[in-house]
């Protein structure tokens, strides 16, 4: 694919698709603008560069229809201080009065479009509102790494329309350093997987058998391991559906050699619950009425281990119910073992980043993703269609 540094932009009026999508609290006040900061390098490339800059994303997940708590106007207040320069936010994203407001920019202007998702053609990945996204654009830009699995319209099919289209540079950073973890990494490779369900990551966790030196999976998604492998887990979380699947990716892994880690020891709760009493103990020892909440100590010191000669580290879902605090020990322990490391350090999915921001460790990793599913899907082997589509432009328009 191309990139906008390829591209000379004076003059041009360049639309970048952004993810946007961030956490709101019940007063729409933003709550962690991670995504807000990761296009600012795209975003003041192009303003530099003395570009019109029309920025477009979603929020929340609208179903086509008009709602003001889905508005993108906590971002556009957020985005200008950011930027330090006004941000006009449109009403809308296509029709007469966001054309006049294009018609008005001048060169290092900043135009935020309302909520994509307020059409159904957006999700409908439909040509006729691709085309009137792209009225008047010169060059498109894709930043929005996080929405790069939806085949949406203004990821996919604007590509159809655009004069110019390249990818941006927070693109660029999560295909490089996808690329380095997980097709071309420095070995052993290591993936620490965890998160409440087996089946949202069961794909990838078999795909990443072909790649992976070590598997080490906790979180309640382990508990579908253990109990595969004979283990009484008490009342915890167990998807009972997919115990064979479990099994199959175990006998997968003697079978390709992958050191496969599961956890020793767990807190077990006498219910999901702040006010819970809690103990730790052997997983061979979880009480009936109990369930797991968390990795236990001897399981920190078992994957800290394991991780110690690592190279390259990719890491994906919490070890336990970390949003209670009594149940997040094994999570922040785990990101104290994965920040101190000395191997590449990816991180990819919401809940995880939420762990190291909680633990003020996010500068000491190498890189976090800024995708969640997309960040799965690629772990799933798949092509994104947001890539896809900007290498197909790419391969048309060998020149540019
Ligand atoms: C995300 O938050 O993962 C992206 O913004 C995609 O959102 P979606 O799952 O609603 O498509």
């Amino acid at each position: 694919m191309k990139y906008i540094d390829e591209v000379d932009v004076k003059g041009k009026t360049v639309f970048i698709r952004v993810d946007f999508n961030v956490p709101l609290d019940q007063n729409y006040n933003i709550t962690d603008d991670t995504r807000i900061r990761a296009v600012l390098p795209t975003i003041h490339y192009c303003l530099e560069g003395e570009a019109k800059v029309i920025l477009a994303s979603h929020m929340g997940r609208p179903k086509g229809k008009r709602m003001e708590e889905f508005s993108l106007a906590p971002v556009a207040r957020r985005l200008a201080y950011r930027l330090h320069k006004k941000v006009t936010l449109a009403p809308d994203c296509v029709g007469p009065e966001v054309e006049r407001l294009k018609a008005e920019m001048k060169a290092g202007d900043v135009l935020l479009l309302e909520n994509l998702r307020f059409y159904p053609g957006e999700e409908q990945n439909d040509p006729k509102f691709a085309k009137e996204l792209m009225k008047g654009v010169d060059v498109y830009v894709d930043d929005a790494f996080a929405v790069a699995h939806r085949a949406h319209a203004s990821v996919e099919a604007v590509t159809k329309y655009a004069p110019i289209c390249v990818a941006g540079f927070l693109m660029r950073d999560e295909i490089h350093y996808f690329h380095r973890a997980m097709e071309d990494p420095a070995r052993p490779l290591a993936a620490l997987i965890g998160g409440a369900k087996i089946s949202s990551k069961l794909t990838a966790l078999k795909n990443m058998l072909k790649n992976v030196d070590k598997l080490i999976v906790g979180g309640a998604m382990a508990n579908t391991f253990l109990k595969a492998k004979g283990y009484e887990v008490g009342q915890s979380l167990v998807e009972d559906s997919l115990l064979e699947a479990a099994g199959d990716i175990l006998a997968a892994a003697q079978k390709k050699k992958v050191k496969f880690y599961l956890p020793v020891d767990c807190v077990v709760a006498d219910k999901l619950a702040k006010s819970a009493e809690t103990k730790i103990t052997p997983v061979q020892e979880v009480p009936k009425d109990w369930l797991i909440v968390d990795i236990g100590p001897a399981t920190v010191t078992l994957f800290g281990e394991a991780l110690q000669n690592a190279k390259t580290i990719i890491w994906n879902g919490p070890m336990g119910a970390f949003e209670y605090d009594a149940f997040s020990r094994g999570t922040m322990a785990m990101v104290q073992k994965v920040a101190d490391s000395y191997a590449l350090t990816i991180v990819g999915g919401g809940d995880t980043d939420v762990a190291l921001h909680k633990a003020g460790e996010f500068q000491k990793f190498s890189y976090v993703s800024t995708g969640g599913g997309a960040f799965i899907e690629l772990l799933e082997g798949k092509k994104l269609p947001g890539i896809t589509a900007l290498e197909r432009w790419a391969k048309g328009h060998p020149d540019v």
